[in-house]
């Protein structure tokens, strides 16, 4: 199915599923006193849509979501619609990812949410990272002769799966700062589950890549490749398992994902699973939403705040701003050979301190500080002042007052995952990025959602040469995450919410959309449509399609190796200043839209 094919089998859907709309746009007016979702949100996601083809920004004045799939827009647009705040509108924007873009995020992963409040300038971060079950060893991900498993051998299955945070996560978070009813935002979610929502071109392309895996386990298989053949673009696809999850969820809480029937479900399917997992009913009894420090880095004035360990996302790109501070990379420009090494080596030095130094907090001392002191970064800058590639890439030795041993992690971390940005009426901010880890996660499906994969984020390797790895395994631990959901403010007030999937790649997605933002002043659409040049580890991944022939050389001429890839971040970002604008990845089916 084409795209356009499917854009009007979605609209005909979404006419289907709400039928105040189709009643309304019988005469095309809206009724004295109500919301105008009716006659005005089907033409105006066309107009989101067509902004996004157009390269240009979608804009409003009073409140904006950005999201992978038009559905999930739509469910948070009606939200903010009728007074909800961020937070209530990312619960309907996650209930409806989970069903429409299952291979990415829901209920069975798990999430980092950074939050502005308008109420008192604070940002808070909330960590609903997935974690390791109690039995879990640093040998969970090695054969019986210590060797690291191969990462599908280790993928699939229930030894990958940790316990999922989102339920919890999206019900803290509501629990803060929503004003609406909770079980009400859940609606959209239920009927579309119930009546069946048009899988999309990008869910069956995904589903057919992976056909082989997703037939392991028979419940995964049944829903995804009825009849044994991979689901089609267009077609009406129901998950009734998943709307009885979601009702529980909305009259019950978090508690029966957690000490219920539906944490039965998970440890059932876990333990039966093709290769069985550990984790057990007092796992998922044990697991909570850790409130963290916000991790915040300045650039140009600027604060960048996100999310801090186990996830190495806000780290990382702080620490690459902090290294190009003292470069001019407004007069450098986007199309400049130098500014893409600039940027390339910068984030190659910040992965090598993230490959040593990151991981879960509560188990490993992490030099926070240390690592963002702008006096370090300063010296790791002065690496970059030669014109050509570094040769080789150390971890520095950041300060801190405790003994920092560790061996080098490797990097394992695959792409999919979903980044949400909303910001509501009374000017509270959202970024939430939100993860299976893998496309389709661990493969096992229980109550009507995917289980995560999120344990293989953990270092296979436990230690080098006798010495450990900071993000080994260990019993109740949260592995190492890229995830990077940003908030950019200006002297406190918020200028830029912004996040992506892409594996390790969300690091470079961000930091460069930042410097879009900042350096180059591009508005957010033009910000997160620029080709991408990524560097993580040394070989410089090139945009297919996107980045010319010219660049490739002069990037080769500096001594760097390069490669060119498809490169499928999936960048949302809504900016405030002079009202709203909203970017959607065009990489992706996601949309922005505001009123
Ligand atoms: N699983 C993707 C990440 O957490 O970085």
């Amino acid at each position: 199915m084409t795209v356009s094919k499917y854009l009007c089998f979605l609209a005909a859907s979404v006419l289907a599923a709400w039928p105040v709309w189709a009643e309304e746009r019988a005469d095309g007016v809206a009724p004295e006193g109500q919301t105008a979702i009716g006659a005005a949100a089907q033409p105006e996601l066309a107009a989101a849509q067509a902004a996004k083809d157009a390269g240009r920004p979608v804009a409003a004045e009073e409140w904006m979501v950005a999201a992978a799939h038009p559905e999930a827009v739509a469910a948070g647009a009606k939200i903010l619609r009728a007074g909800g705040t961020a937070a209530d509108a990312m619960v309907a924007v996650q209930a409806v990812l989970g069903l429409v873009e299952p291979q990415s995020s829901g209920l069975g992963g798990g999430a980092f949410l950074v939050w502005y409040d308008a109420k008192n300038g604070a940002v808070t971060t909330l960590d609903g990272r997935e974690t390791a079950p109690l039995a879990a060893t640093p040998r969970l991900l090695q054969d019986e002769a210590g060797e690291p498993l191969g990462f599908f051998e280790a993928v699939v299955g229930g030894l990958s799966v940790g316990v999922p945070g989102t339920p919890k996560l999206m019900e803290e978070a509501q629990a803060r700062w929503g004003r609406q009813d909770w079980a009400g935002l859940f609606d959209d979610a239920i009927r579309l589950a119930e009546e069946g929502f048009a899988v999309s071109p990008r869910m069956a392309e995904s589903v057919a890549r992976d056909a082989e895996r997703l037939a392991v386990h028979p419940e995964t298989a049944a829903y995804f490749l009825p009849g044994g053949a991979p689901i089609k673009a267009g077609t009406r696809l129901r998950n009734p398992a998943y709307a009885e999850s979601l009702r529980a969820l909305a009259q019950e809480g978090s508690a029966p994902f957690y000490t219920g029937r539906l944490a039965k479900g998970i440890v059932a399917a876990v333990k039966g699973a093709a290769k069985p997992g550990a984790l057990g009913l007092v796992d998922l009894a044990l697991y909570e939403v850790k409130e963290r420090a916000p991790v915040c880095a300045p650039y140009r004035g600027f604060d960048v705040c996100g999310m801090g360990p186990p996830s190495s996302g806000a780290l990382a790109v702080g620490q690459a701003l902090g290294i190009l501070s003292p470069y001019d990379m407004t007069g450098l420009g986007p199309n400049n050979p130098q500014t893409w090494r600039l940027i390339g080596d910068a984030t190659r030095l910040a992965f090598a301190d993230r490959g040593r130094y990151v991981a879960d907090s509560d188990y490993v001392p992490v030099p926070v500080e240390g690592m963002l002191d702008q006096r370090y970064l300063t010296d790791r800058a002065e690496l970059l002042r030669p014109q050509r590639a570094l040769e080789a890439v150390e971890p520095g030795t950041p300060e801190f007052d405790h003994a920092l041993n560790w061996a080098d992690d490797e990097d394992r971390a695959a792409p999919s995952t979903s980044h949400i940005s909303i910001v509501d009426a009374y000017g509270n901010v959202l970024s939430m990025t939100t993860t299976i880890e893998n496309g389709f996660g661990s493969r096992v499906m229980a109550n009507g959602y995917l289980l995560n994969n999120e344990l293989t984020d953990f270092s296979f390797r436990s230690h080098r040469d006798g010495v450990p790895v900071a993000n080994r395994v260990e019993p109740g631990k949260r592995p190492r995450s890229s995830m990077a959901p940003t908030i950019v403010l200006w002297k406190g007030t918020p200028v830029l919410a912004v996040g992506s999937p892409g594996g390790s790649r969300i690091i470079p997605y961000v930091l460069s959309t930042i410097i879009a933002y900042i350096d180059w002043q591009m508005d957010v659409q033009a910000a997160v449509s620029r080709p991408h040049m990524v560097n993580r580890f040394g070989v410089f991944d090139l945009e297919e399609g996107r980045v010319s022939q010219g660049m490739a050389e002069a990037l080769a001429g500096m001594g760097f190796e390069t490669r060119v890839r498809g490169l499928n971040s999936g960048l949302h970002a809504i900016s405030l200043e002079g009202g709203l604008r909203g970017g959607a990845d065009p990489r992706r089916e996601g949309l922005a839209y505001g009123e």
